[in-house]
């Protein structure tokens, strides 16, 4: 599905390369956190195999807040220059927040700016996050019912737990958002239809939280280092095993595959499940940027 909507944006991007416009994107990363360094690269690939003019930004982990700022004015000034991702999370010293809301909302890749926030909130057009526009997408091709459903999205996080939950209710989903505090998170969770897993623990949802037959929707990517972890959650599993002893961890999501996933009508794995949506969708923000703003 990603690979359909990937060809999708690279039709886009030809039928604008005819009037002379190619969509550009920049990503800023900084620091050397490998999984950033992980999806910088595969976000850079994507973009290029999709006809967009990509350019990756590397600085060092000490950069100067007022340099990153100045990077990003630089970025907002640049004509060529539609769709800026600053990759997440940056170092401690760096305010997070005052950089995001520095991008241009015209040119917010990630639908992260609070103008974006504040207008997916009411429903006005706007680049949404990545990732919960790519599980929209995911259920509406897959034709899962959200009209009228319960939801519950388990995890609170600006990036993916808030609109994700907005997206929802966008479709008609009865929606409550839980996290870390939430009584009886288990019973809650038991009655959602959709249980949407965004909390960053690996394998936290076991099967008790999971009601027969809903579906169920893993956001979670969680770097496992136990050899006792890999035996719960991939009991009989010796390819698992035998990647793990190779490499010394393997990556589990936020449900626990050994008793989650059975009680679920549908679900989507770790690796392999919603992350490339994740990549296809900010393609499409890309070219959407460039089509609102130049197009
Ligand atoms: N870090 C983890 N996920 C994301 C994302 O979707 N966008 C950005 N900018 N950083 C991230």
């Amino acid at each position: 599905m990603a690979k359909a909507i990937r060809a999708e944006v690279a039709s886009g991007v030809a039928s604008l390369a005819e009037r002379g416009l190619v969509p550009g994107l920049a990503v800023v990363l900084v620091g050397e956190d490998p999984a950033s360094a992980v999806y910088v690269a595969g976000k850079g690939a994507a973009a290029r195999e999709a006809g967009i003019a990509e350019r990756t930004l590397r600085f060092p982990a000490g950069l100067p807040e007022a340099e990153l700022l100045a990077t990003v004015e630089g970025l907002n000034r640049d004509e060529a220059v539609d769709a800026i991702l600053v990759q997440l999370p940056l170092p401690a010293h760096i305010d997070a927040a005052r950089i995001l809301e520095a991008i241009d909302p015209r040119k917010d890749a990630d639908g992260f700016h609070p103008v974006n926030a504040g207008r997916l909130l009411q429903g006005k057009p706007a680049p949404v996050p990545c990732t919960p526009a790519g599980i929209i997408e995911l259920l509406t091709r897959e034709g899962v019912p959200l009209r009228g459903t319960r939801a519950v999205v388990v995890g609170r996080s600006d990036i993916v737990g808030k609109p994700m939950a907005l997206l929802l209710l966008r479709k008609d989903a009865t929606v409550t958002i839980a996290h870390s505090k939430t009584k009886d998170l288990p019973g809650l969770c038991r009655e959602a239809d959709l249980l949407v897993a965004a909390i960053g623990r690996p394998g936290f949802v076991t099967g008790d939280f999971v009601k027969e037959g809903a579906v169920l929707v893993d956001v979670g990517v969680n770097r496992v280092t136990s050899r006792a972890d890999v035996e719960r959650f991939f009991p009989g599993n010796a390819a698992r095993l035998a990647s793990f002893d190779k490499k010394g961890s393997t990556l589990v999501g936020d449900c626990d595959p050994a008793t989650a996933f059975p009680r679920a009508s549908r679900y989507t794995p770790v690796p392999g499940g919603v992350g490339p949506l994740t990549i296809a969708h900010l393609l499409k923000n890309t070219l959407e940027l460039c089509v609102a703003r130049r197009g």
